[in-house]
């Protein structure tokens, strides 16, 4: 704006209409350098980031992200790339994208990759919209039925519901896992796809996952990988070899890249071949050693990002899996499972764990439901007064399937040290919640902003 007063005679200037150039000088506040650096400094203090503080937001995969990752999307050529230039002009973001592709495609055993969704609710939708091509050009139109789990994420059903499909909710057994009798009886001629988290939303691994694999295939439908906690089984086993059909990853959860609020993220999806040609153009193509698009043909759903996608997200996941190497990559899994079963044993004497009879993937359910009964004290009252003492908390009241959940996901890139110093604040805050109960209900006190009113919240938005 201050470049547009400057050039007021400027040609551009005056072809503004009447009434939008600027009248007077734009006040602009000279600050010395030490005074803006200290004032964004401080800014950033008010919140609570994995930068400064353990951050166990179950679902999320709050890992550290590397630095490395940003330089590298600071350098020049790859920050100034634009989506429309030519291919000759940037096959080294080409390249990137190309070889992404593939070490993804490995890494879920799929064989076709698009990189163009910006979400993994992005994805989802995507993915269903392939499915829906498919049947209909495979002239079976009556596969509108999307099968999902109770344990799913809740971006299933609704990603289900914006592909304009119908969603019918599989139960659950009393072991946390897909009720495989009530997911026969579901199953049909309707059916077009089942959705499937794993590990699901209590941290569980499907453990009849090949059974239920061959009676969707059997009954005529996709199966579909919400593959947003890849971070559990990562270098393990592959998706695509339990006979998925469809996944899409969380860049912005298993690959690093820091996230949150909504965003920035990228949610590629993964197909097996037989889908490959109804995915949105245009597609990446190597010819010796160079790169180039080549549009979709009529079989294609059309377009799905304005750009290529978020390209330096996916420059960020691609430097990630280069630090890693195929064993580091094995070893993010190993320990992200190993932190979570770690933490989950010295929670449990503190608060039940429904489901936690046997071992947990990379995330685990507690409830503060006994202790609410107890005390008064509630889950989000635990969770306000973890931030007092300059942790993030672990996201509260989700799954639903447990009441006064906490669920807790500490990754692998936390210490044990540090997952001691969770344990032992909580051991603290549940002794408080029984001594001095008011504190907990207080809390946080020694945030920037104090306990909101989140129904009043939720009823009335203030949006601006
Ligand atoms: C299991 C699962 N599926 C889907 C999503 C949706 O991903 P996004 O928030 O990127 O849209 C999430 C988000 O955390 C998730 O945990």
């Amino acid at each position: 704006m201050s470049g547009l007063f400057h050039c007021a005679s400027s040609p551009r200037v005056e072809r503004l209409s009447e009434g939008l150039a600027r009248r007077a000088p734009l006040d602009l506040s000279v600050l010395p350098e030490n005074d803006l650096v200290r004032h964004h400094v401080n800014l950033s203090r008010k919140n609570l980031c994995v930068d400064s503080s353990f951050y166990p937001l179950g679902s999320c995969t709050m890992k550290y992200s590397p630095k490395a990752g940003e330089a590298v999307a600071a350098e020049r050529g790859f920050s100034s790339a634009h989506p429309w230039q030519k291919p000759e002009e940037v096959q080294g973001v080409l390249h990137v994208l190309g070889e992404l592709s593939r070490d993804l495609a490995a890494l879920t055993g799929m064989d076709a990759m698009c990189l163009y969704p910006a979400a993994g609710a992005h994805g989802e939708l995507c993915a269903l919209k392939t499915a829906r091509q498919y049947f209909r050009l495979k002239n079976d139109p009556n596969r509108t039925e999307v099968l999902v789990p109770e344990n799913a994420h809740g971006t299933n059903p609704a990603s289900a519901a914006m592909a304009k499909l119908q969603v019918v909710v599989v139960r659950m057994n009393n072991r946390g896992r897909v009720d495989v009798e009530d997911l026969r009886k579901k199953l049909s001629a309707r059916t077009a796809v089942l959705m499937l988290t794993n590990p699901n939303t209590l941290g569980l691994f499907e453990t009849e996952i090949d059974t239920v694999a061959k009676l969707v295939h059997d009954a005529g439908g996709l199966l579909y990988y919400d593959g947003a906690n890849l971070n559990a089984i990562l270098g393990r086993v592959r998706p695509g070899d339990m006979g998925f059909d469809m996944i899409h990853v969380n860049l912005h959860k298993t690959f690093s890249i820091p996230h949150g609020g909504g965003g920035p993220g990228a949610g590629p999806i993964g197909v097996k071949a037989h889908l490959a040609p109804f995915l949105p153009g245009p597609f990446l193509v190597q010819e010796s050693n160079r790169w180039s698009w080549t549009e979709a043909d009529s079989r294609s759903i059309g377009r799905f990002h304005g750009a290529h996608g978020n390209f330096l997200n996916l420059l960020k996941a691609w430097v990630y899996l280069h630090l890693l190497g195929d064993e580091g990559a094995r070893r993010v899994s190993l320990a992200a499972v190993l932190n979570a079963n770690y933490l989950q044993e010295k929670i449990k004497p503190l608060l039940p764990v429904p489901y936690g009879a046997g071992r947990c993937m990379h995330e685990f359910v507690a409830s503060a439901l006994p202790l609410k009964d107890e005390t008064g004290v509630s889950a989000m009252d635990i969770a306000k007064r973890i931030l007092d003492e300059g942790m993030y908390a672990p996201t509260v009241y989700f799954p639903l399937l447990v009441k006064e959940a906490l669920m807790v996901e500490p990754t692998e890139t936390e210490r044990r040290e540090t997952l001691d110093r969770f344990v032992a604040l909580m051991r603290t805050i549940v002794e408080e919640a029984r001594t001095h109960p008011e504190r907990l209900h207080d809390a946080p006190v020694r945030t920037p902003v104090g306990r909101v009113d989140e129904v009043r919240a939720a009823r009335n938005p203030v949006l601006k």
